[in-house]
């Protein structure tokens, strides 16, 4: 497999620190050295299912393809307004595509998951151009009286176009059985029959049994990546982390030995977007031509669940 065209897509609201510690006891300070995070895209008027749309179409005309050459669609979500029909369907019918398409939900380790499943296609000779869009509302999923949370997120949608090719080195994903560090739970429509009582209950998450897992699962996925694509830690030019926050991004640099300059990152200006956080770094790198062909990316991922991913691309410039 091989990526052949990027796109993103952001909300217009910018949401400040500043901005937060107007009617949150936080601060500038607090976030910036708890997070690297200065500033998050924050839905207001759009709609999570445009932007979605929009980011897919950036990505096809990248790869100069057009939506009745993508043969699968992978949505990786989390939440949006729609319990039915999926993300993946209202971006089938905004592109008019003429493919099946499916939502999946491994949280911010979908991008990992849904390359994954794409390769496994291609495979299986079921599908050649494949499109995947990763589009997230997590400022829908916190308490916004919450400060340990809802500083945190940002929402926002990233999309690539693969197609065949021998530029996946290596890729693995995980899930351990540890749910009750991030949760939301939500309460569904009533029945007669439901006679206990339901409460919402907003986004949570053990900031510091995430911090934990995150960096020793990352270090661990991109160590076990690179071996199997028969590499060494050194060989790779670029390390994509989910933008969750800048510490553990450099604690993870910092575990593996490599330089943090081998380490971009946008969560400063994005916040955590959860699965669209590494194809819209993707993108920006992209459109800022800081891809060259023959790089080696380690891409690598950590959410609820607790999922996690990793995988190792060749990224190519060639769309064929
Ligand atoms: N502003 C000011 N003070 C705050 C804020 C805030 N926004 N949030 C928490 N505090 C306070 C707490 O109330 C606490 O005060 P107390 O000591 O009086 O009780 C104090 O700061 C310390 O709180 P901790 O939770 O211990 O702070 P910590 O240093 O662990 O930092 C953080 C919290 C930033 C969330 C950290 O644990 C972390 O980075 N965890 C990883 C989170 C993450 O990246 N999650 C996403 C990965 S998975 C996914 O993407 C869904």
């Amino acid at each position: 497999m091989k990526i052949i065209g990027t796109g993103s897509a952001h909300p217009s609201f910018t949401l400040t620190n500043d901005m937060l510690a107007s009617f949150l006891e936080t601060s500038d300070e607090w976030i910036t050295s708890r997070t690297g995070i200065k500033q998050r895209q924050v839905i207001t008027d759009e709609e999570l299912k445009d932007l979605a749309a929009d980011a897919a179409k950036r990505a096809l005309q990248n790869a100069g393809l057009s939506p009745r050459d993508i043969d699968f669609i992978i949505c990786s979500n989390v939440v949006n307004e729609y319990a039915t029909p999926s993300l993946a369907c209202l971006v089938h019918e905004a592109l008019d595509a003429s493919c099946p398409s499916v939502d999946i939900n491994a949280a911010c380790t979908g991008f990992i998951y849904a390359l994954q499943i794409a390769e496994a296609y291609q495979k299986a000779g079921m599908a050649k151009n494949i499109l995947i869009v990763c589009a997230e509302e997590p400022t829908r999923m916190v308490d916004w009286n919450d400060r340990r949370t809802c500083v945190l997120f940002g929402d926002g949608a990233g999309a690539v176009v693969v197609t065949e090719g021998d530029n996946l080195k290596a890729i693995k994903t995980t899930n351990t059985s540890l749910t009750e560090v991030l949760v939301e739970k939500r309460v569904l429509e009533p029945t007669p029959f439901i006679k206990k009582e339901e409460v919402n209950k907003p986004l949570f998450m053990s900031g510091q049994e995430v911090f934990k897992n995150a960096v020793s699962s990352a270090a661990r996925d991109i160590k076990e990546v690179v071996a199997k694509a028969g590499l060494q830690i050194a060989d790779i030019d670029l390390f994509l982390l989910h933008q969750a926050n800048m510490r553990i991004v450099e604690f993870v640099a910092h575990m593996l030995g490599e330089d943090k300059l081998k380490f971009p990152h946008n969560v400063e200006n994005y916040g955590n977007t959860s699965s669209a956080s590494i194809p819209m770094l993707l993108d920006e790198l992209n459109a800022q031509g800081k891809l060259k062909n023959g790089q080696k990316l380690v891409l690598s991922a950590f959410g609820a669940g607790f999922t996690t991913g990793a995988c190792v691309l060749e990224w190519a410039t060639d769309k064929n």
